[in-house]
């Protein structure tokens, strides 16, 4: 049962286009504030549609930040964060001064749910985030709903949910802002970076000044070189121009890269079906459209207790894997000294972390290695019983 072929988990998609276009911006002069960065927001925009506008940021943790400090909540505030995330989306919460009140996740989707987000609503809650889980969109109309039933903002986590849409509409552009990852092994990359995204340009307006120190005026906008006003607090979130122009050369190749992603995970999901014992963490939500970004397979007992073991027959295979994600957050040392997490609490996102490895998906793949990989996966629990 051994493969003759290196699959690893994820992989940059990285062209002699995109090379080109890093370069082109190295023979320039101008390497950070200029055009890439305007033209790479304005493609973003096209791409997601609708009414969006958008800012380059560092990446999607500046992006949640910024969302935070924009939006005025700070110390005795309350926020909404899924308990299945990156440590990202706490972290930003924890930064400005607030409390993130984890919430768990449907079992199937590894989701938040408008009911799960309802139950833990106080009066000291000030915005839902959300993330995105596995590309997977959540209910955002429900969840937009209660929001502004509860005169509260709404973050979309969209860091792995480049492509996916909600009846249609890009995730991203339902709530207040929308916060997305270029880094290595997401959809597309800017080595690292991000992209902030609002449905109103006012807002896109203000973060965008403040991930520039809070300056009043673009270079071009000055009527004298150097001279600027600092009218608010700012931060450096910005984007250089290198990385700029590796987003737009890698942006125009989006819809290959979902269009590839969609047609390996349907492979996936139709041949892990045949296997007793998995579950692909999958929507059968015919509203949404997934990106794709994972296939997280979910082991039941009695794989579930020898998920380690497989994890590495897998590996010594050739089949590299993750899991996503490690830990629910509440459960992370920091979280849990700082807010007594009871263990037990967060089934679902729990049950994913623990019992979950997610397998190879992207560029890097043909429909053989799925066969392969499944294949390679049947066999191993055969072995155990
Ligand atoms: C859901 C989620 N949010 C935020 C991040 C952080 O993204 P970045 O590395 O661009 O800050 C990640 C990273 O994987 C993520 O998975």
């Amino acid at each position: 049962m051994t493969t003759s072929r290196q699959i690893p988990f994820a992989r940059p998609w990285i062209t002699d286009e995109d090379r080109r276009a890093v370069l082109a911006v190295l023979e320039g002069n101008i390497l950070t504030h200029g055009p890439q960065c305007k033209s790479f927001e304005e493609e973003f925009s096209q791409f997601l549609g609708g009414d969006a506008h958008s800012v380059t940021v560092s990446s999607c943790m500046a992006a949640l930040h910024m969302s935070y400090i924009h939006f005025g909540i700070g110390p005795g505030d309350e926020v909404i964060v899924p308990a299945l995330t990156h440590s990202a989306a706490a972290h930003a919460v924890e930064w400005v001064g607030a409390k993130p009140v984890f919430v768990d996740c449907d079992p199937r989707t590894g989701n938040v749910t408008p009911h799960g987000i309802e139950v833990a609503l106080t009066p000291r809650t000030k915005a839902i985030s959300v993330v995105h889980f596995a590309g997977i969109p959540c209910d955002m109309p429900a969840i937009v709903d209660l929001a502004e039933r509860r005169g509260l903002k709404v973050i979309e986590d969209c860091a792995i949910a480049l492509g996916a849409r909600y009846d249609g509409r890009h995730v991203g552009l339902f709530g207040d802002a929308g916060c997305f990852s270029f880094y290595p092994v997401k959809h597309m990359t800017t080595g690292e970076g991000g992209m902030f995204v609002s449905r109103h340009e006012a807002v896109a307006q203000a973060v965008g000044r403040l991930r520039a120190f809070g300056v009043d005026r673009t270079h071009s906008e000055r009527s004298l070189p150097g001279m600027y006003d600092v009218p608010s607090l700012g931060l450096n979130y910005r984007m250089s121009e290198m990385q700029a122009a590796l987003g737009r050369s890698q942006v125009r190749r989006i819809k290959d890269v979902l269009a590839k992603r969609a047609e390996l995970f349907a492979r996936y999901r139709r041949l892990l079906g045949t296997i007793k014992g998995v579950r692909l963490i999958d929507s059968a939500d015919p509203r949404a459209a997934s990106s794709h970004y994972c296939v997280s397979v979910l082991l039941d007992p009695p794989y579930a207790a020898k998920r380690e073991d497989i994890v590495r027959r897998l590996n010594a295979e050739g089949i590299g894997t993750s899991i996503y994600y490690p830990q629910p957050v509440p459960r992370m040392t920091y979280y849990r000294k700082k807010y007594a997490t009871d263990p037990t609490s967060f089934a679902n996102a729990a049950r994913l972390s623990d019992q979950s490895v997610a397998v190879p998906l992207g560029m890097h793949l043909e429909p053989a290695d799925v066969d392969l990989i499944v294949e390679t996966l049947s066999d191993i629990l055969k072995t155990i019983s």
